[in-house]
């Protein structure tokens, strides 16, 4: 059954667009280098225009997309019309590219940002029956008002902040308040008709004290991600939680140096994708995105964790058939 989002959500939702759009005035706030500098990221480029960052991921999505020839996402049996998704942590790397991949399958999807002007400079101005834009902090009980939740089948989170102190911790925006609190305060939240939450996490949470990863937890970052991650398990909530390796390719925040250096955001598509908290490498971010869209449909995801990687080679794409087998035989390995 189709989602009527113009009658039940009028003027909220076009409001805080026209908001947006009003407000951008300026480029976005370009994202902060992650400090993830032990694990060899560099800054990204402040020259990279809005516009063209934009460009980058739409094309990005596209690619993948292009890639897989057994279906198109638009023609797969397997997405609805009827979820409606609501992307948190739109505006950050993987973030960007899971609202574009869902803008080109034609699937509803509402952004909660705390600024929402974002949405028009990375998204563009988008029909509000297919992309509605939600002011919110995670960090705030507050801002995650059963409004926000209203129609909601599905929820892809996508929130982070730096491992290290850095500008983006302005305003106390810790690993503690964001990966911690902000994702008890979204459980705490959710409504009970919730089909899914997918949970971007990362791998080494449950290595935190153990060298190498214990310098990368020296601010805490894996430990908070491992307390979100058990209150969401603690929950009745329908969870995926997507370990991802350290990110590559593409977009634009934690931008590094491989990236910049073979300016590719096609090779690394072989998925490596298993169950626990053994794995020590990269993954795509398009890879992660693409498996946090797979995973909402696949009722064999429901309430595990599950850590991804990807190498060069020929991956899955987005072909569900493919994505399914690799989840499947997750379980296994
Ligand atoms: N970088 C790595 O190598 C790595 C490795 C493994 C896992 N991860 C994790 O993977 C996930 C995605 O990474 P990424 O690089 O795509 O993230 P990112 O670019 O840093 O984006 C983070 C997103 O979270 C949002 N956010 C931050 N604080 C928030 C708050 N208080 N309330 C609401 N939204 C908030 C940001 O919005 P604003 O625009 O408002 O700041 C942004 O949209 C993160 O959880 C990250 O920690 C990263």
């Amino acid at each position: 059954m189709a989602l009527s989002l113009s009658a039940r959500l009028p003027s909220c939702s076009s409001s805080v667009f026209e908001k947006a759009h009003k407000l951008t005035t300026q480029p976005p706030i370009l994202p902060f280098p992650s400090n993830l500098a032990a694990c060899g990221c560099t800054l990204l480029p402040a020259s990279m225009g809005v516009a063209r960052r934009r460009r980058q991921v739409v094309g990005a999505v596209e690619e993948q997309h292009n890639q897989t020839s057994v279906l198109a996402p638009k023609q797969s049996p397997s997405y609805s019309s009827s979820k409606l998704v609501l992307v948190i942590g739109a505006s950050g790397g993987v973030g960007q590219l899971v609202v574009a991949s869902l803008l080109s399958r034609n699937i509803k999807t509402r952004l909660l940002l705390r600024d929402p002007s974002k949405a028009i400079s990375l998204f563009g101005l988008q029909d509000e029956n297919t992309l509605e834009v939600r002011e919110g902090d995670t960090r705030n009980q507050n801002d995650l008002d059963p409004t926000i939740f209203d129609g909601v089948t599905h929820i892809i989170c996508c929130t982070g902040t730096t491992a290290f102190p850095s500008k983006r911790w302005d305003g106390d925006n810790t690993p503690e308040r964001v990966d911690w609190e902000g994702i008890r305060n979204l459980v705490l939240a959710l409504p009970p008709t919730l089909e899914r939450l997918v949970l971007v996490s990362s791998i080494g949470v449950t290595k935190y004290n153990v060298l190498p990863w214990s310098i990368m937890n020296l601010f805490g970052v894996l430990k908070f991600k491992k307390m979100g991650e058990d209150f969401v398990r603690s929950s009745v909530v329908p969870f995926t939680i997507i370990r991802a390796g350290r990110l590559t390719d593409g977009p634009y925040t934690s931008y590094d140096l491989n990236t910049l250096l073979k300016a590719t955001a096609g090779k690394r598509r072989a998925v490596i994708l298993s169950q626990g908290d053994k794995l020590v490498g990269e993954v795509s971010r398009l890879v992660v995105a693409e498996a946090c869209i797979q995973a909402l449909d696949l009722e064999c995801t429901k309430r595990k964790i599950y850590e991804i990687n990807s190498v060069e080679g020929d991956g899955p794409g987005s072909d569900p058939e493919k994505w399914r087998e690799l989840f499947e035989s997750a379980e296994t390995n």
